[in-house]
Formats: structure tokens, C-alpha cells, sequence
């Protein structure tokens, strides 16, 4: 049975499906029917399904072009009927793992697709999850569902784990040339699911187990939240210091080695950062350990947004107004630069606070013309001369390339920069607040 996937593999017979096509799904479709496979995609959504099959991208970093050329060669199909699962020799998962209100994890979307997978599996197949999730997910929760279908682990069946490690926006790094940790549930589960890989990912890494696998993710993701967390404590020493925070990280980052640079911010977002350690806190609460680091680091990057809030109420008071009845500007609402992608976006806590407040608050973000959150829509505005002049305080929070600051500078009476992008521009009319007061230092 393993062999005879393996030379499926090698000779691009296998058919591969993939389960669910957001962010993740659709690049690595995208990349196995580059390499020559024949792809189904499954995905709950009719719409998304649609959009594909009409040649259509909804995923900002693959182009529609692309998709259109796959469906219309044949080698790529979209569909909400599970039944055309039954038809895959491989078959990845990439369903959202998003966090419940309580901030354990929410499971339901990995269940859901394992039932669908289990209900459509025969023997001869590999099956690899990529969704961010606790360690011991695909062998507690994976293979007992697929033994209850029939299936046998290591011997007809292959299970492994395999983390997407997926940057939106990212023009250097894509689904292709990031190296692919792959880690299966039995030592011939590792080697059939790597061979999937390498057929269309330029590096594989493979690991010893599955529970490797999902816990390389968790500790890259709890990697950043932790400096992320710990750089942006240091923005709030060095407010109480007087001390510019963005002169002591670059003069820290000229150390050839020891040091890697983080910036801090106005909070963490993304569908990643903010919530894959609570995973591997959940994990670890269930054996009676508390990840001290993951709950910190959490702590410090959710009180972010409620910082910057408190900057703009001083600064307005220092023009004696309230935030009551105040007009802010947002400059940047997705999560983060050059990308449209808001979810949890720290500058939507901002909004909330500032609007909680009683500020009456318009956004500008060239990749965001409108969201809507809680059933609310709101527009952006476009940013003019106008707009600039006539909010009370403008808040850059999320920086993207592109965006006229000198204009904003020139026009607006108060800024408050949180991602300093107005350190390098010509002086100008506008008071500007950074993240972290200067006063010991010389601005110039
Ligand atoms: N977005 C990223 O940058 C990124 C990076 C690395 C890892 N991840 C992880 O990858 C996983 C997927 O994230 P994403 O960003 O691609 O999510 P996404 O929301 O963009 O896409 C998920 C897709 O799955 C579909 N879906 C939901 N339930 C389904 C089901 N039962 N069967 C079939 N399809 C279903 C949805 O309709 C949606 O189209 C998550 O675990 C995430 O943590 C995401």
C-alpha cells in the first residue's frame, strides 16, 4: 500500500484534496497543481467554491489568474460535495482553528472535517492535517475517527501533521520555498507525507512524530508572541524613561549576533499570533502546567490597544479637548502592513475604545475600502487634505507602504504614532506623540 502511493506520488497520479481553501488551502493547492497533480478543492462554502470555478481568487497572494488557468485546464476543481474526497489519494486539512469565548480551543472545524474525511476515506490514502493546533491532535483526535471508518494507521492509512507556516503579504516567502516540517503518527506515516510534500515544496523537514510537528508551530508562533510581548513592554519602559524606544531596538539590532529585532506596536493580530499559544496553554493546563511565558506575553500585547487609547486621550487633553465628541482618524486597519487581512486587528480595538469613549472615528486603509464587524459596515475614507485638517488626532496604526505621511504630517494638527513612520519626514504643522514619550533624548 505504501509503495504504491509513493509511485502515485512520483508519477503525479495521486489525486490530492484539499480541505478547506482560505489562506492556507488555496496556495497549497495552488503549489501541487503546479507540480503536475490533479487537485479538489473542498470547501463548505458555495461561494467560495464559485468564486473558484469561475476562475476567481479570494486569497490575496495567489493570483486569479492562476486559478484560472488550473480550472481551465482541468487539473483544479472546487466543490462543496464531500463525496469527491472519496475520488483523493492524499488529502490536507486546513480549517480554521480559531480560539471559543472562553479562549480554549475552539475544535469544532477540525472535527467536522475529520468526520467528512473519515465518511470519504478507503484504504491507500494519506491524510495530513495543517491546521494550527494542539500537540497530540492528530493522533488523539485524527486517527481514532479514521480507525473508526476502517482505516488502518501506518499500514493502509498514513496520518500525519505537517504546520502551514503561511505569511500573508510576504513577497520573499511563499507556500514553495518555506521549508515544510512533516511529522506522521508511525515512522511510514512521516515518509509517505514528506513525499507528498517534496513533490512540490522545494525543502522538507521531516520530524519524528506528529506531536513534533504540531508542537514546531506552537513554539514559532509562541516565539513571536513572547518578543513581541516583551518589546512592546519595553515601548512602555521606555515612555516612563523619556527614552525614544525605536533608537534603543536599532542600536541594539547593529549586535552582529545574540540579538533579533522586534518591533513593538499598538497590539498583535492576525488569525496566528494572537491565538496559536493559547493552544499549547490549553495543552498544558489540561496536565496541570502553566505556560507562564504564553500568558504574559498574551497579557502585555492585549493591553496594547487600551495604551495607545490612553496616549490619545493625554495628547488630546493637551489641546485641551475631550475624546468625547472628538474626530480620530485610523490610519491602517488591517492587522498588519501591505495586506487586507483584519482579522483580529489591533486597530479594531482601538476603534472600540475610542468610540466607547464618544470619538467619533473614520479609518483610511488602501487595502480595506469597508469591514464589517457585529453586523456593522463601515467605509473608509479616502485621505485628503480635508479629512486630515479636520480630524482632532490622527493615530497611524498600522503603517502601510504607500500612504502619503508627509501629507497626513502637513495636514493633520495631532498625530499619534505608534509604528513610527513620521520619524524620517520633512518637520512640519503637526504635534506628533510616538508610542513612547521622548524626553531625554534629542529629537533631531
Ligand atoms: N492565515 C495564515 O496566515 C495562517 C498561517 C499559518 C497557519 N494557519 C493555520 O491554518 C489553518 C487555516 O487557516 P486559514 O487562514 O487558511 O483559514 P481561512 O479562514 O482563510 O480558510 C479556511 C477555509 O476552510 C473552510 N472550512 C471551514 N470548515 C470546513 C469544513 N468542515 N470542511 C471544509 N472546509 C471548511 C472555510 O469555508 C474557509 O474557506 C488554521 O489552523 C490557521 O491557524 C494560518
Amino acid at each position: 500500500m505504501k509503495e504504491e502511493l509513493l509511485s502515485k506520488i512520483r508519477d503525479r497520479r495521486a489525486v490530492i484534496g484539499i480541505v478547506g481553501l482560505g489562506y492556507v488551502g488555496l496556495p497549497l493547492a495552488m503549489e501541487f497543481a503546479d507540480a503536475g497533480f490533479h487537485v479538489i478543492g473542498f470547501d463548505v462554502s458555495q461561494r467560495v467554491c464559485r468564486e473558484i470555478m469561475a476562475g476567481n481568487s479570494h486569497i490575496q497572494d495567489v493570483p486569479g489568474e492562476t486559478v484560472a488557468k488550473h480550472v481551465k485546464a482541468g487539473k483544479f476543481e472546487a466543490t462543496t460535495d464531500e463525496k469527491a474526497l472519496g475520488r483523493c489519494d492524499a488529502i490536507s486539512i486546513a480549517v480554521p482553528t480559531p480560539l471559543s469565548k472562553t479562549r480554549d480551543p475552539d475544535m469544532s472545524y477540525v472535527n467536522a472535517a475529520t468526520e467528512t474525511v473519515a465518511r470519504n476515506s478507503h484504504p491507500g490514502m494519506v491524510i495530513v492535517l495543517e491546521s494550527t493546533t494542539y500537540p497530540g491532535t492528530t493522533r488523539e483526535v485524527l486517527q481514532p475517527r479514521l480507525e473508526e471508518a476502517g482505516r488502518i494507521v501506518g499500514e493502509d492509512t498514513f496520518l500525519a501533521f505537517s504546520p502551514e507556516r503561511v505569511d500573508p503579504g510576504n513577497a520573499t516567502w511563499h507556500t514553495k520555498n518555506t521549508p515544510k516540517v512533516v511529522g506522521g503518527v508511525t515512522a511510514a506515516c512521516t515518509e509517505v507525507a514528506s513525499a507528498l510534500y517534496a513533490a512540490c515544496i522545494d525543502t522538507v523537514v521531516p520530524v519524528a512524530s506528529a506531536e513534533a510537528a504540531e508542537l514546531v508551530k506552537l513554539l514559532e508562533n509562541t516565539f513571536r508572541a513572547v518578543n513581541i510581548g516583551l518589546v512592546n513592554e519595553m515601548a512602555i519602559v521606555c515612555d516612563k524613561l523619556g527614552v525614544n524606544v525605536w533608537e534603543v531596538i536599532d542600536a541594539a539590532a547593529t549586535k552582529p549576533f545574540g540579538f533579533m529585532r522586534f518591533t513593538p506596536g499598538p497590539g498583535i493580530g492576525g488569525h496566528c499570533i494572537p491565538l496559536d499559544p493559547h493552544y499549547l496553554a490549553w495543552k498544558m493546563r489540561t496536565l496541570n502546567y502553566k505556560t507562564r511565558f504564553i500568558d504574559l506575553a498574551s497579557e502585555i500585547n492585549s493591553e496594547m490597544p487600551e495604551y495607545v487609547v490612553r496616549k490619545v486621550a493625554r495628547a488630546l487633553n493637551e489641546d485641551q479637548r475631550s475624546v468625547k465628541g472628538s474626530r480620530v482618524l485610523i490610519m491602517g486597519i488591517a492587522y498588519k502592513r501591505d495586506i487586507d487581512d483584519m482579522r483580529e486587528s489591533p486597530a479594531l480595538d482601538v476603534m472600540r475604545l475610542l468610540e466607547e469613549r464618544g470619538a467619533q472615528v473614520d479609518y483610511h486603509d488602501p487595502w480595506v475600502n469597508s469591514f464589517t464587524e457585529n453586523g456593522h459596515t463601515k467605509a473608509g475614507v479616502a485621505l485628503t487634505r480635508e479629512v486630515l485638517e479636520r480630524a482632532d488626532a490622527v493615530v497611524i496604526v498600522t503603517d502601510h507602504s504607500g500612504v502619503d505621511y508627509q501629507l497626513v504630517a502637513d495636514h493633520a494638527g495631532l498625530i499619534v504614532d505608534t509604528r513610527n513612520s513620521t520619524s524620517k519626514l520633512k518637520p512640519s504643522k503637526a504635534r506628533i506623540v510616538p508610542l513612547a514619550a521622548i524626553r531625554n533624548t534629542d529629537k533631531a
